[in-house]
């Protein structure tokens, strides 16, 4: 496929520094020059490529190895002043240079929007899109496989009237959910919202083919910072035994379960226990001593699996992670493919660490 300029990033709106900070550390390392566009609180990143480096090897820039990218779209242009009636038109033709070389296929058709405020003002614009655009597809020649895996997606992005981001989406460098969004449905019985991060979590760092092994009913899982439960209650759901610590209250229907001990007491005092299975913790805290406390857990070896949370209230949190993950790979003397992060759509001001101690 031929290689176009530009490369667009979803991201959480008022995160578009970080990824652009995690973004220019990337292309650094790999000599390659870009600009970026963007605005605070856009919800997106473009990169701009230059010259020759567009034709190299991109998928370090891959949605997985990113923290801060929600969605990652190749082989694409940003197109300005389109016109107010037949957008369809610069947008085939784009589309037409994108497919030069290669085969004439495509999986799926998104038109979206970024997801903030202004950008869901366009939703119903998206959406009067998608007929003309499909016509126009099949006009150009493009045919829809939806049965093969190893065909990029066709995304339109509409960042207003005027501007649209046209692209490509790959199996192996891009979120396989729409706009990188995992929506999850918020169970009712769930004593927080928070529950949401945590599921996230467990559905974004553990391999669907072995997810069950994670959650056996002799295993065991301490929850630093429980209080009223909604991680807890992930846990429970799978008929996993969980210390949960705090002095908060724990919400009754969890308590009845028979599957929780409540630990009133202090987190970064709390002794990890050993033979645990699982470590999970939310406390709101600076960064430096949460981690502080994760590299004591590590050190000792004493659970296969950790998820945690980081708050990143501060105005530096870009250097702030940074700091945090080098000190949890150095202290903790793990590899750092052990450690993985990433700034998940139910997170706001955080960012979620998963470490694998079982390797
Ligand atoms: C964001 S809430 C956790 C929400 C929980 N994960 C849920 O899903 O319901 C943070 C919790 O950490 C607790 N906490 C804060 N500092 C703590 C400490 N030093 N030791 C134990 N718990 C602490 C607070 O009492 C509060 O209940």
């Amino acid at each position: 496929m031929s290689q176009h300029r530009d490369m667009f990033f979803f991201c959480r709106s008022d995160f578009e520094k970080e990824l652009v900070m995690e973004l220019y550390g990337l292309f650094q390392m790999n000599r390659i020059t870009a600009d970026f566009i963007y605005e605070n609180g856009c919800g997106y990143v473009v990169a701009h490529i230059h010259g020759d480096d567009a034709n190299r090897d991109l998928s370090f820039l891959s949605c997985r190895n990113l923290i801060f990218a929600r969605q990652v779209l190749g082989n694409g242009a940003l197109l300005t002043d389109l016109p107010d009636t037949r957008r369809t038109e610069p947008v085939l033709s784009a589309l037409k240079s994108i497919y030069a070389s290669s085969e004439p296929l495509y999986k799926n058709l998104f038109i979206s929007h970024p997801d903030t405020q202004q950008g869901k003002e366009l939703a119903k614009f998206c959406k009067k899109f998608e007929t003309p655009m499909q016509n126009g597809l099949k006009r150009l020649g493009l045919k829809k496989v939806f049965s093969r895996d190893d065909i990029p997606s066709i995304h339109i992005v509409f960042l207003d009237y005027k501007t649209a981001y046209i692209g490509l989406s790959f199996p192996d460098c891009s979120s396989e959910f729409f706009d990188g969004i995992m929506r999850l449905k918020f169970p009712k019985d769930a004593p927080s919202r928070s529950t949401l991060k945590l599921e996230e979590a467990f559905h974004y760092f553990l391999p669907k083919e072995k997810y069950r092994e994670y959650f056996r009913p002799t295993f065991q899982a301490v929850d630093l910072g429980a209080a009223p439960g909604g991680w807890t209650y992930q846990f429970v759901k799978e008929g996993v035994f969980v210390n949960a610590v705090d002095h908060g209250a724990m919400h009754p229907s969890l308590m009845k379960s028979g599957l929780v001990a409540h630990l009133e007491e202090d987190a970064f005092n709390f002794q990890p226990i050993k033979g645990i299975d699982w470590l999970v913790c939310d406390i709101v805290d600076k960064p430096s001593r949460v981690t502080k406390m994760l590299v004591k857990w590590i050190k000792k070896r004493e659970c296969k699996w950790i998820i945690c949370n980081l708050k990143l209230p501060m105005k530096k949190r870009y250097e702030e992670l940074v700091k945090c993950l080098h000190q949890i790979v150095s202290e903790g003397r793990i590899d750092s493919s052990q450690l993985l992060c990433k700034h998940l759509y139910h997170d706001r001001e955080e960012v979620t660490l998963f470490v694998n101690l079982s390797k």
